[in-house]
C-alpha cells in the first residue's frame, strides 16, 4: 500500500486498524561514476515497498533529498541543509500525526542523515512537550532505521561482496538500484578498481580526495541478481524489525 496511490477514504479505513506508515528517506546525491544519482532514495523506497505489499503496510512518500552537501562537487547532487531537512521531517511528521499516525517508522538510505533525522524527531517530541496548555494530541514515536544496518543484512552484503562494497557507492547500494531498474545497469570499468577509504568536511575536499566519487568501493561487482537477494533479505528484516517497533 503506498500513500501516494490511496484516496482519503481509504487511508481513513487504514487508520481504524493501524496507527503506522514507513516512510523511506535518502538523499539525492553522485554514486559514483556507475552507481544512480538517486541511489539513496531508491533502496529504502523498494524495500519498504515489498513489505507494503505483502503485508498490507502504508509506505509514505520517499524523503528523497537529504543532507549531501558533501557531494555538490559532483553534478547533479542535491541537498537541503541541516537546518531545512529538520524542518520539513518535523512538518511531515505533524501532518501524519494530526490524521492519527502515531508510529512513525523512517526507512533510511543515506548514513549522511543519521544525525538529521534524531534532531528533526527531538523538535517534535519538544513541540509537544513545550505545548501550554498540555498538547490534546496523543503522543507519537518515531524511529529511523539504516537498511544496511538492520539484523542479518550487513552480513548478506559481506557474503555477497566480501572484497570493495566500501562506505560510499558500495556494491550492495548500487546492486539493489540495479535490481529495481534493471535498464539503468551501468557496465564501464573502474580505475582504481577499490577506490580510497578516509574523511570528509565539505563538497571542495570530497572531490579532491575522492575524484570519481566513490569511498573505498568497487561498485562494478554489483549485479542484478545480487541485488534481488538483497531487497528480499532486508523486505523480511525491515518486516521484522517493523513489528517490533509498532509492538511497543
Ligand atoms: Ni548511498
Amino acid at each position: 500500500m503506498q500513500l501516494a496511490l490511496s484516496t482519503w477514504p481509504e487511508v481513513e479505513s487504514y487508520l481504524t486498524r493501524s496507527k503506522a506508515i514507513i516512510i523511506p528517506i535518502g538523499s539525492m546525491e553522485q554514486h559514483g561514476p556507475t552507481g544512480l544519482i538517486g541511489t539513496d532514495a531508491i533502496c529504502p523506497e523498494v524495500i519498504a515497498r515489498v513489505v507494503g505489499d505483502e503485508h498490507e503496510v502504508l509506505i509514505g512518500p520517499t524523503f528523497n533529498v537529504g543532507c549531501a552537501q558533501h557531494h555538490l562537487g559532483f553534478p547533479g547532487t542535491m541537498t537541503l541543509r541541516p537546518s531545512t531537512m529538520i524542518a520539513a521531517i518535523h512538518d511531515w511528521c505533524i501532518s501524519l500525526a494530526r490524521h492519527g499516525f502515531t508510529q512513525l517508522y523512517w526507512f533510511n538510505g543515506h548514513g549522511g542523515n543519521t544525525a538529521t533525522i534524531q534532531a528533526a524527531f527531538a523538535e517534535v517530541y519538544a513541540g509537544r512537550s513545550l505545548e501550554t496548555p498540555p498538547a490534546k494530541q496523543p503522543a507519537i514515536r518515531m524511529t529511523s532505521r539504516n537498511w544496511w544496518e538492520l539484523p542479518s543484512v550487513m552480513a548478506k552484503c559481506k557474503e555477497l561482496h566480501p572484497q570493495g562494497d566500501g562506505m560510499h557507492a558500495t556494491a550492495s547500494e548500487v546492486a539493489v538500484t540495479y535490481a529495481a531498474y534493471p535498464d539503468q545497469v551501468r557496465t564501464q570499468k573502474l580505475e582504481p578498481r577499490i577506490a580510497p577509504i578516509g574523511g570528509f568536511t565539505d563538497a571542495d575536499h570530497y572531490r579532491a580526495n575522492f575524484p570519481d566519487g566513490r569511498i573505498g568501493s568497487d561498485p562494478t561487482q554489483a549485479t542484478v541478481k545480487a541485488g534481488e537477494q538483497l531487497i528480499e533479505v532486508t523486505a523480511n528484516a525491515l518486516w521484522a524489525d517493523f513489528q517490533r517497533f509498532i509492538a511497543h
